[in-house]
């Protein structure tokens, strides 16, 4: 009679036991404690050769008819949680097209990088052509070619770092021209942009690496009216019709005449101010018609052609536009700094 109340006993509990089951982890476990081969129910068939033969018949149909009844309510549950289970699974997998999109940061471009393209721009405009070179520069493209042969004085002004005794970082971009002019005939009318090396402090208004933009034109009876005309043009262009260049004399090996040129004030439109020191003026090209010895130099026949040539430091213009007080800021790579460019 106990094996009796046993099975009664489990089939009472088994619905409780269901109740239980969360997932079909906890199911299976409880599957396995009734009906495994050593789980509660599956046992008892092992103790009917305990009790009278007689019974034994209606005793293990009994059996038999409570593990079948526990593996149908645990089958019926287990259907229900693997259902239960994947449309949780769905949902979780869903996408939500209306949430918002994780945002990253908009990269912006560098001060320099937004006055050069300005500048291009205009220069591409009148004609001239982008062209661009190597840093690290052999001697002869960077000096010998433009006037400065070896022991030339205005060398040792350009404080130039040596690779090697004819390898240098170039000190300016004057060794694309250079190269233009011995691989092409007249007319020529190019820009060239680039970084550029001198042996300089870094302070607030000196840094051993910088931007020069150098430009150059060669063709018949090219004077320098042209010249002037070209840099009024992108003066007018870039910083508006009230904006003009003024011409000064000076020296450079590989210009004669040379002039320094300056602009118009941007700040005050001449007026005076402080980022001009009250003169209306600031300077910020070298130009000049390319010497006749520099043309022959490159291969060009110097009683045909004549050209002029200009170069300016785009790192000034940029410190200028944006009045920025120290250079360094161009350099350092600060994001608090750069982003203000956008
Ligand atoms: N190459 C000169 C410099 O680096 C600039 C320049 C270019 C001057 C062309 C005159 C003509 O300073």
């Amino acid at each position: 009679m106990e094996i009796r109340e046993t099975i009664e006993h489990l089939l009472q509990h088994l619905q409780a036991d269901l109740n239980g089951v969360v997932d079909s982890q906890t199911l299976e476990a409880l599957r396995h404690r009734l009906l495994g081969r050593k789980g509660e129910l599956s046992t008892l068939m092992r103790v009917l050769g305990k009790i009278p033969p007689e019974e034994r018949p209606a005793v293990g149909q009994m059996i038999n008819d409570a593990r079948e009844k526990a593996a149908g309510m645990l089958d019926t549950l287990a259907m229900q949680i693997a259902l239960r289970e994947r449309v949780e699974a769905l949902a979780q997998e869903t996408i939500d097209v209306t949430q918002p999109l994780r945002t990253r940061p908009l990269g912006s471009l560098h001060p320099i990088s937004l006055v050069l393209d300005e500048m291009l721009d205009v220069f591409t405009g009148m004609g001239f052509e982008v062209v661009e070179g190597p840093e690290v520069e052999y001697d002869r493209y960077s000096f010998e070619l433009l006037n400065l042969p070896k022991n030339h004085p205005a060398r040792d002004a350009q404080d130039t770092f040596y690779i090697e005794e004819n390898i240098v970082l170039r000190p300016h971009t004057s060794p694309v021209q250079a190269r233009v002019m011995l691989e092409r005939e007249p007319p020529i009318r190019i820009v060239c942009p680039g970084r550029v090396y001198r042996a300089d402090e870094f302070d607030a208004t000196h840094s051993p690496v910088f931007h020069q933009l150098e430009g150059l034109m060669v063709d018949e009876d090219v004077t320098m009216g042209d010249l002037k005309g070209t840099l009024d043009t992108f003066a007018r262009r870039v910083y508006g019709p009230d904006i003009t260049t003024r011409f000064r004399p000076s020296y450079f090996p590989f210009t004669e005449p040379s002039a320094e040129v300056d602009l118009t004030c941007v700040h005050c439109r001449g007026e005076g101010c402080r980022a001009c020191k009250g003169t209306g003026w600031i300077e910020v090209l070298g130009a000049g018609m390319v010497n006749p010895k520099v043309l022959a130099l490159c291969g060009i026949d110097s009683r045909r052609y004549s050209g002029f040539a200009f170069g300016m430091g785009l790192d000034r213009i940029a410190l200028l536009r944006y009045g920025v007080q120290d250079l360094r800021q161009m350099f350092e790579g600060d994001m608090r700094f750069l982003t203000q460019f956008r």
